[in-house]
């Protein structure tokens, strides 16, 4: 059954290049990123996961955990790693599970069978620190994912969790956010006390209230 936002990530036990985990255990108390490859040893794949390990510093300074599935084992993956590591000009440092029986990307509904019968498509699963999922993302096999747009979600799925505000259309971090609708106009200075823009009654702006102006 495909998962939707606010489900309880299904949880999960399976070995993977840095060892078995249990999925809930390992995710702790932070945020999670779990994303599918189709196939390893494939172009896309190999390019994605480059730019995951690349992007690591990123990832952990937002507190999240990253990490892989593939439709392979592990002698696969470990030796797959060795030609990302060297093509990508990177070290992957997240695990990537090893899930030839394919039971995690049934249970996170990754095949699309009118998509390929055995491939999964590229799946992304963002999933916060109650393990409720808040954003998926499905990509077909031929496009590979831009990690950016996944920090920048990510960005605003964490800013979102602490404020009564909303990101407007292609935010990104440091710029004006939009105030919750559930926010009087009235209670807005209170609240958001760097100021404010009413450009509509419904429309309502104000300066990013996580840092410094
Ligand atoms: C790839 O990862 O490069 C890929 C996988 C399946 C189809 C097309 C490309």
């Amino acid at each position: 059954m495909a998962i939707k936002l606010g489900d309880i990530a299904p949880d999960f036990t399976a070995q993977t290049t840095q060892g078995e985990i249990n999925f809930h255990e390992w995710l702790g108390d932070g945020w999670g990123l779990l994303f599918s490859h189709p196939a390893d040893y494939t172009p896309v794949c190999t390019t994605e996961l480059g730019r995951t390990a690349q992007l690591q510093e990123e990832f952990t300074k937002r507190k999240v955990k990253a990490i892989a599935v593939s439709v392979d084992d592990l002698e696969s993956h470990k030796g797959w790693i060795n030609d990302i590591n060297e093509t990508q000009n990177t070290e992957v440092n997240f695990p990537i599970i090893a899930d030839a029986d394919k039971k995690v990307v049934a249970l996170y509904d990754m095949i699309h069978p009118n998509a390929s019968s055995t491939m999964t498509v590229r799946s992304v699963f963002v999933i916060a620190p109650d393990k409720t999922v808040k954003l998926t993302l499905t990509y077909p096999a031929a496009t590979g994912r831009n990690f950016m747009e996944i920090l920048r979600v990510i960005d605003s799925l964490q800013l979102t969790a602490n404020y009564s505000v909303a990101t407007p259309a292609d935010w990104k971090q440091g710029e004006d956010c939009i105030v919750s609708p559930s926010i009087a106009t009235e209670d807005i200075p209170a609240k958001f006390p760097k100021g404010h823009e009413v450009i509509k009654p419904y429309l309502r702006t104000t300066p990013q209230p996580d840092i410094e102006a």
